[in-house]
């Protein structure tokens, strides 16, 4: 698989888009307008000179991955990609427009369409296409270049074919560590960080503890590179809500269900990183 498609370049798309590029791919990102590209396109470059930056990246690599990488606004061009990655906003609703689009303009046979999504089952967004066999999930971890994972999710009606190439493509190509998950909300890591994370909001939101002592308690305690409330604000406090309501629609468990607080924050435009304010303030003085 050599000719990628990325569809949406926010925060996972971008990083996706990097991975792909600088593993060589022929990679196109297609967003829904030019501002959305503009500020996609920023975000990869950012990415790339932290990469520069801090030596993970060389100059010839950097310029390799400029040559790999074309921006589009149209999905007229991801035709004839081998793979395209959606990673547009965790809304069910966005995500089936987007695979009934993909099924109308990509034309190669043996296509595959993956999903980055972190907890819509895979099948949903099969049955939008007439090819469910070529649909998976292929969960990637922000930041999409300095992690190592990612979690293929093969629905009941993917095909092995297909499973066996993105388990190739992960690993050799991207150099990724893969791990399997069936298609239930959540898969296997947001089924146990997404609790985690709530609880910790719960705690805040009780007054048991303040946001600092709750994030000190993790990373000085447990070693964990960065606190739950600050993880959070990485993630995006609106992501964090949607892969909670999954969690809660598939298992019904009160423990999954979004904290009014949360619920309050994402209302509120306090996203986290993304919109400079969540647990933590993140606005540049
Ligand atoms: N390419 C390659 N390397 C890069 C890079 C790029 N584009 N940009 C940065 N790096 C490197 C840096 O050089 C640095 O390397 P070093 O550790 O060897 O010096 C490393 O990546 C980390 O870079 P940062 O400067 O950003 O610094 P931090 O040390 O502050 O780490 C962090 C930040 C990587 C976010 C770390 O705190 C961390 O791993 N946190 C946990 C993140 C996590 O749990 N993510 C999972 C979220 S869940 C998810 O995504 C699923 C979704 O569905 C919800």
């Amino acid at each position: 698989m050599n000719k990628v498609g990325v569809v949406g370049c926010g925060l996972m798309g971008s990083g996706i888009a990097e991975v792909c590029a600088r593993a060589g791919a022929q990679v196109v990102v297609v967003e829904r307008d030019a501002d959305a590209l503009k500020a996609g396109q920023a975000r990869v470059e950012r990415s790339l000179s932290r990469g520069v930056a801090s030596g993970k990246i060389t100059e010839a690599d950097l310029e390799a991955a400029h040559a790999h990488l074309r921006f589009a606004e149209s999905f007229d061009e991801l035709a004839d990609r081998d793979l395209v990655v959606e990673a547009v906003l965790e809304e069910e609703g966005a995500k089936v427009q987007v695979f009934r689009h993909l099924d109308e303009v990509v034309t190669a046979e043996d296509a595959v369409l993956a999903t980055n999504t972190s907890s819509i089952p895979i099948i949903k967004l099969a049955m939008a296409t007439h090819r469910p066999e070529q649909v998976i999930g292929m969960h990637f971890f922000n930041p999409v270049p300095v992690l190592k994972l990612v979690e293929v999710i093969s629905s009941l009606l993917t095909s092995q074919e297909t499973a066996e190439r993105v388990r190739g493509f992960t690993t050799d190509r991207l150099g990724k560590r893969v791990i399997t998950s069936p298609d239930r909300a959540g898969f296997v890591v947001n089924a146990l960080l997404i609790p985690y994370l709530l609880s910790a909001i719960r705690m805040l939101e009780s007054g048991f503890a303040s946001a600092e002592d709750i994030d000190t308690g993790m990373v000085i305690g447990c070693a964990h590179p960065m606190g739950p409330l600050a993880l959070t604000d990485l993630i995006g406090l609106d992501t964090t809500q949607a892969v909670a309501e999954s969690l809660y629609e598939e298992f019904k468990e009160p423990h999954l269900a979004p904290p009014p607080l949360l619920l309050r924050m994402t209302q509120a435009g306090l996203l986290g990183r993304k919109s400079g304010q969540g647990f933590f303030s993140y606005k540049s003085s």
